[in-house]
């Protein structure tokens, strides 16, 4: 195979697949990055349309529509692990088969140490039957997770979960920069916030992430013991503790504003999952 783009994923991915033993022809826009991956036994590609499978890691779309060019692409299959959007990916899978090419889009879930390591895993959408002939070399950089044809849903669902990784990430500062005002260092902190994140993916009463599928799933929100209204009063409360503590409060206080607008569409009443529907229909 070939591997197209060598930032630190891409050269990553092309040492994993020497490693397992693979014929690695490997491209890069900058030639120079080639070097190292040559010298541990890559052979250098003539272009970076040379090879019949093509594993492309690059920055964006963009610079594999660069660096293709005008190139026909007949019976190549192309693996793109790259981020875009949901429509950039289906964008291109037509633009990779209007050369007679293939297109498989992915979204790898691990930073550059985490390739090929146990846990690793990316998400594939494109052709079920052009992935799985192709499975057991892509197997070598981390488990495959197919999740449909539509080309736009492996960096659907990789985002998704980057926005839950940021998001919740971003509150553990928030949280951590009020307390620390109040002279609590971040590893007394600690604790609370792993359990929390423990609980919340658990099946307890706690258990959010579950409660809220199921209820999104159902269309009901049954909020009798704990309102969006009670919870609205108390992200309020949290807006201005952050504004009391002298620590920035931008995002919390952009939940608070969404939260007040699921109220203010009457359903104040319902329970937290009840927001989805206001982010629903912006
Ligand atoms: N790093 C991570 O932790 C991580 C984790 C998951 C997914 N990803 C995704 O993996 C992809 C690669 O990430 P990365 O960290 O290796 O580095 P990156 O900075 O996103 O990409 C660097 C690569 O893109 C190439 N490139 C940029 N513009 C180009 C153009 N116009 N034409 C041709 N090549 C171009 C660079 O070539 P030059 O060397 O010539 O500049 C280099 O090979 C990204 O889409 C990223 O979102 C990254």
């Amino acid at each position: 195979m070939t591997v197209v783009g060598l930032g630190p994923m891409g050269s990553k991915m092309a040492e994993t697949f020497l490693g397992a033993g693979f014929d690695v022809a490997v491209w890069n826009r900058t030639a120079s990055k080639t070097e190292p991956l040559v010298a541990r036994g890559a052979r250098h590609a003539a272009s970076a349309a040379d090879g019949d499978l093509l594993v492309i890691s690059q920055i964006g779309y963009q610079a594999m529509y660069d660096s293709l060019g005008e190139a026909r692409l007949d019976g190549k299959v192309l693996v793109n692990l790259s981020s875009g959007t949901p429509e950039e990916l289906r964008a291109a899978a037509r633009w990779v088969a209007g050369r007679g090419g293939t297109l498989i889009t992915a979204g790898i879930m691990v930073p550059p140490p985490g390739i090929g390591q146990p846990g690793a895993y990316s998400f594939y959408s494109g052709p079920k039957d052009v992935l799985d002939r192709h499975a057991a070399t892509l197997e070598s950089l981390g488990g495959i997770t197919y999740v449909g044809a539509d080309e736009g849903l492996a960096m659907m669902y990789y985002q998704s979960l980057l926005l839950i990784f940021w998001s919740s990430l971003t509150s553990q500062m928030h949280a951590m920069a009020m307390l620390r005002t109040a002279g609590v260092s971040p590893l007394e902190f600690l604790p609370f916030v792993r359990e929390t994140f423990t609980q919340l993916g658990g099946d307890g009463v706690m258990g959010f992430a579950t409660i809220l599928a199921e209820e999104f799933a159902a269309g009901t929100y049954p909020g009798e013991l704990n309102s969006l209204d009670m919870q609205l009063a108390g992200i309020g409360h949290v807006v201005h503790a952050l504004r009391e503590a002298g620590v920035e409060s931008t995002v919390p206080d952009a939940l608070r504003r969404l939260f007040e607008r699921a109220a203010a569409e009457g359903r104040g009443h319902e329970g937290l999952g009840t927001v989805i529907e206001s982010i629903r229909k912006p």
